[in-house]
């Protein structure tokens, strides 16, 4: 259930995790997935669980529309902001908001305490830990941290944050982002003080369907960006296409997303470029008992509701999708999944399970019967 306003401050941290209603019969061991696709039934198993317990939550939250939502914690023109979204969506948007993160927090709990998983950052192995830290932004000021996800609007959330640290003057000043200046990362604190601001501090990130957000990685860092042509584009091609001729150069600029897909199945998950590294492995939700995980696919609404939560003056607000945004569409996103080899497919979505288990998504239709529409 979304946070109400007298929490804020006595967030329990490290609070039972036992509440296991569920037990598996298979345990799900991190980093393992890769090799063992044999989690994929347990997991939907499991997500019939959940879907299930969603439903008894709708009937439960009958009453949800009669309770009152937060009050807004900025002033003035902030609560004017809410009003006008409340009166875009009424109350449903809401509704459904508290259940998506109510099932969240219950897949998280349960997933999350079984013996084989990470309970603290104490527990994750030296490079889980750093790759956590490393993605993990701080602000003291408004006692919050952030696990930034490249691809689920992470660059307008650091923009978010400059305007918080005072750098930059609004969201929209225009200039590129530089992802590492003026941000304070957690790696850059002593123990001590790293365990003090997860005690303390509202944790937050962003999620969003695991394969839209791969096909957006691809889409942008294959066919626009040369620097990962040069870096993984060669590299990528000279492995997996047979057919090249031998003496051909390789610019790495046309890999294909069945080449992309071979690729992510033959790297260890810990080991991947933040692109497309699952976010399991990039923010290590069991680790890190998380305050809030929004969805891209709410964007707006969860920005606004998370700014409000950390207290953040009115004139902070949300940027707007930059024009050259190009969004991946239901269309788009079908058409890749389903000119995907089978083979290759059943293999990428185990890779990514966690994320599809743990943040509610489904797994994509590819049925030839879906695939022929
Ligand atoms: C999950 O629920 C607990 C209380 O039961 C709450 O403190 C926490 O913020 C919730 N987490 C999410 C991500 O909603
Ligand atoms: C997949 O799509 C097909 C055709 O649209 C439909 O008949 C089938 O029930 C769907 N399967 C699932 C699991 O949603």
């Amino acid at each position: 259930m979304l946070p109400r306003r007298q929490d804020f401050g006595m967030k329990k941290s490290g609070g039972p995790r036992n509440s296991s209603v569920i037990n598996f019969r298979t345990t799900v061991i991190p980093g393992s997935v890769r090799r063992s696709s044999a989690v994929l039934p347990s997991v939907l198993t499991f997500l019939v669980i959940v879907a299930s317990g969603g439903l008894l939550l709708m009937i439960e939250k009958g009453m949800l529309s009669s309770m009152e939502t937060p009050p807004p914690r900025g002033a003035g023109k902030r609560q004017d902001f809410m009003r006008q979204v409340g009166k875009l969506s009424p109350g449903a948007e809401d509704v459904d908001s508290q259940i998506l993160q109510e099932i969240r927090n219950r897949t998280i709990k349960s997933m999350c305490s079984q013996k084989n998983m990470p309970h603290s950052i104490m527990s994750l192995t030296p490079l889980q830990r750093k790759t956590l830290l490393q993605h993990i932004l701080v602000n003291d000021q408004y006692h919050f941290l952030y696990c930034y996800v490249p691809k689920v609007a992470c660059s307008n959330w650091k923009r978010v944050l400059k305007v918080l640290n005072g750098v930059l003057e609004s969201v929209d000043v225009s200039i590129k982002m530089d992802h590492r200046s003026d941000l304070q990362f957690l790696s850059s604190f002593k123990p001590e003080q790293i365990q003090y601001r997860l005690k303390h501090y509202f944790k937050f990130m962003f999620v969003r369907e695991p394969m839209e957000r791969l096909l957006s990685a691809y889409r942008n860092k294959f066919g626009e960006i040369e620097s990962y042509q040069k870096k993984y584009g060669v590299e990528i091609v000279k492995r997996y296409r047979k057919t090249r001729a031998k003496d051909a150069p390789v610019k790495g600029d046309d890999v294909t997303f069945a080449e992309f897909v071979r690729y992510l199945l033959d790297t260890d998950a810990e080991r991947m470029n933040e692109h497309w590294m699952p976010v399991y492995n990039l923010c290590q939700p069991c680790a890190v008992s998380y305050d809030f995980i929004g969805s891209y696919e709410h964007l707006e609404r969860d920005s606004e509701f998370v700014l409000q939560r950390i207290g953040a003056p009115p004139h902070v607000r949300f940027p707007e999708r930059q024009t050259w945004y190009k969004p991946v569409t239901t269309e788009t996103l079908h058409y890749y999944l389903c000119t995907l080899p089978q083979k290759l497919l059943r293999e990428l979505l185990p890779k990514y399970i966690l994320d599809f288990s743990l943040f509610a998504y489904h797994l994509p239709n590819t049925t030839t019967e879906h695939c022929r529409h």
